[in-house]
């Protein structure tokens, strides 16, 4: 079996509100699967379904090759839910946290496994104080080590990064790509296109109730048109004059303060052809870039909505 996760046509609405409308995905074993979108687009209820705290609708899921509606307990037993609130118990030490995730699992050498979560998550010097005086990074981090314990075979992390500082944020990209590298099956959901970007071995957008979008990076960024060379003029009659000269053969967008967004192709003749063209007619632009498709230009091509911060 290579796929960690099968979801086929997810339906689940909430009274009236038809939040999934026939969701598709597979997750390979031991990738990053990044789930994609804005809020309240339904990841957390997606996530829901596949823990299993939810039930479906419509449409099947499996996880770890059984099925959530019917083997619901084998599903718990090879997962480890991570939420968008940290679920750690804030009276308690993290050792202490640890200890009682390692009992409520029935795990022997409870103690010895504590030790090494908080060496490998970097809690070992604050391992005996409480959590109260946590930052949230370390919280976060405390959360993800707890769900570790009793190796998950897929391990859903909602939003892992939601609130988290730069710094605390880059620690915890570090410590997904490592739960990744000793083969975990990462899920993890994010309203952050940078993040998706980074991490996400396969990204897929969830929009209107449907995945409107999956692939690489890369491969999300080809749906998009690259090559688009901005222009910015000294006036707005040499405005006009490149516009007159180019705009039969390219596809050109006006912009503000008299730049022209043009889609001039990708590879360095085509861009020389765009330069060449308007030197040949006396055309010195005051300022010139490139821009490559971003993911933020594919958010916005199928969403029609810019990333919400
Ligand atoms: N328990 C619930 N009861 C009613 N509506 C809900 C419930 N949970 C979520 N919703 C609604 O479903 C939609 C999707 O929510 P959610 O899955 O939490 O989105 P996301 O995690 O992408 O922000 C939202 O409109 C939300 O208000
Ligand atoms: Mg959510």
């Amino acid at each position: 079996m290579k796929q960690a996760i099968i979801v086929r046509g997810l339906k689940k609405s909430y009274k009236a509100n038809q939040v999934l409308k026939g969701v598709d995905f597979t997750v390979n074993k031991g990738e990053i699967f990044a789930l994609l979108g804005s809020n309240g687009a339904g990841k957390t209820t997606t996530i829901n379904v596949m823990a299993t705290l939810l039930a479906a609708d419509g449409g099947s899921v499996e996880v770890a090759g059984y099925d959530v509606a019917k083997q619901p307990e084998k599903v718990r037993s090879a997962i480890s839910l991570t939420g968008q609130f940290a679920a750690v118990d804030d009276t308690l030490t993290a050792r202490e946290n640890l200890a009682l995730i390692g009992d409520l699992r029935h795990i022997k050498d409870s103690s010895q496994t504590a030790n090494e979560l908080l060496e490998k998550f970097q809690l070992a010097d604050a391992a005996d104080r409480r959590v109260t005086t946590f930052s949230g990074g370390m919280r976060r981090r405390l959360d993800i080590a707890m769900s570790l314990i009793g190796n998950p075979e897929v391990i859903f992390l909602d939003e892992p990064t939601t609130g988290l500082d730069p710094e605390a944020r880059n620690n915890m990209w570090q410590t997904i790509r490592d739960l990744a590298a000793s083969g975990t099956t990462v899920f993890l959901t994010t309203q952050y296109l940078d993040e998706a970007d980074e991490l996400a071995s396969t990204i897929a957008l969830l929009h209107a109730g449907k995945i409107v979008a999956s692939g690489t990076a890369r491969e999300l960024k080809k749906l998009v048109p690259g090559g688009l060379v901005e222009l910015t003029f000294h006036d707005q009659k040499q405005t006009q004059a490149a516009l007159n000269i180019l705009k039969n053969d390219y596809k050109i967008a006006e912009g503000e303060n008299l730049k022209l967004t043009v889609t001039a192709g990708e590879s360095a003749a085509q861009l020389a052809g765009l330069f060449i063209k308007l030197r040949d007619a006396h055309i010195e632009p005051a300022d010139f870039s490139q821009h490559s498709p971003t993911l933020d230009d594919v958010f916005f091509k199928l969403t029609g909505k810019k990333e919400e911060n």
